[in-house]
């Protein structure tokens, strides 16, 4: 079993499973760095802008909020709907994204409360011109890789403004076990992550994921692409049942992330397409948890070791990603966005 014999793997795996097993610690530091940001007046609406590995935060937090009646909107582009937002987090890993520059400096005159989630770059000196926080996340890793830093970041400042308790970190501490049961060092056989990566691998991963875990499911989806170098598609259920299922090519997987708490109909929705399509086709990933937060968190953890495990089973770089660099350096928008936002810092 290749993911059992990691004893001789490249310097590129062991470096992405090193940085995968501090996820609890990265989380908790970011975590005490957000949590020192001033509280300042309540929030009643947020919006979250950036894309890729640090847009996926705004999705994480929005979910974590839709039951506390705080209202959040999540932005992955240029352009942020302009609504009064009393609190706006600017992530950007790199702090050199020009969409997420781009939309910060679109809701400058409106004058809400900013806060970055950054490395540094552009984004820290825009934000500490407007006089907004910056809070400052592990360096020298790829973006994706600082899901945990950032996530922690982000959950720390809205626990500061009260928006969500401090009690959270609690879960967090308490997903050391889990963490541990899908560590490469884990065998095979008592390993949940190494055991879905294997069933993943040769197949084309359809997942479908619904409401509040949409986020684990959408992080999959862009680990498998960034990190295995895969394609794969993600349908939202129960919509996928109504539409996508129809179009199944031949060798797929379902991949379904799943929480205790779900609708009725979604697990009569999800047990149908099991019957339907037969068990080996469809594979459900559960975490377990206290809370929803533990389960979501667990979740993520999971599936960027399968990600992982995918890359050395597909024998691929899980650390570059040499065709959105290439893109980034080609994109001629970025450069007149980078003149502008100079112009801006002064
Ligand atoms: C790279 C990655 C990308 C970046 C994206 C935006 O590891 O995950 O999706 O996150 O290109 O860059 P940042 O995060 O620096 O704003």
């Amino acid at each position: 079993m290749k993911l059992d014999n990691l004893s001789d793997l490249h310097p590129r795996y062991v470096e992405a499973f090193k940085i995968l097993d501090s996820y609890i610690d990265d989380f908790l530091k970011g975590f005490s760095s957000g949590v020192n940001v001033p509280s300042g007046v309540r929030p009643k609406n947020v919006a979250f802008i950036g894309v890729g590995g640090s847009g996926i935060i705004g999705d994480i937090a929005s979910a974590i909020l839709s039951n506390s009646g705080v209202s959040s909107g999540v932005f992955k582009g240029y352009e942020i709907n302009s609504n009064q937002w009393d609190a706006v987090f600017a992530i950007s890993y790199s702090g050199e994204t020009a969409e997420t520059l781009e939309a910060v400096l679109g809701i400058v005159e409106e004058n809400p409360r900013v806060v970055a989630i950054t490395s540094g770059g552009r984004l820290e000196k825009v934000v500490k011109k407007i006089g907004g926080d910056v809070v400052r996340i592990r360096p020298g890793i790829q973006p994706r890789y600082a899901l945990p830093s950032m996530l922690g970041a982000t959950l720390g400042v809205l626990c500061s403004m009260k928006l969500i308790p401090h009690s959270i970190t609690k879960y967090i501490e308490n997903s050391r076990n889990f963490l541990n049961t899908i560590k490469s060092e884990r065998k095979f056989d008592e390993n949940p992550a190494k055991r879905a990566a294997t069933r993943i691998h040769g197949r084309l991963p359809i997942i479908y994921a619904y409401d509040r875990v949409w986020p684990v499911g959408y992080r999959l989806k862009c680990q498998l692409n960034e990190n295995a170098k895969m394609f794969c598609h993600i349908g939202y259920l129960p919509e996928a049942l109504h539409n996508d299922v129809e179009g199944l090519p031949d060798d797929f997987i379902v991949v379904v992330p799943r929480i205790d708490a779900e609708h009725e109909g979604i697990r009569a929705g999800i047990d149908a397409l099991r019957d339907n399509l037969g068990e080996d086709r469809v594979m459900e990933l559960r975490a377990g948890g206290e809370d929803f937060i533990q389960e979501v968190f667990q979740l993520l953890m999971m599936v960027d070791y399968i990600s992982v495990y995918l890359a050395v089973l597909r024998d691929v770089d899980p650390i570059s990603i040499p065709r959105i660099s290439g893109l980034r350096r080609a994109n001629k928008y970025y450069e007149k966005v980078f003149r502008r936002v100079d112009g801006f810092i002064g």
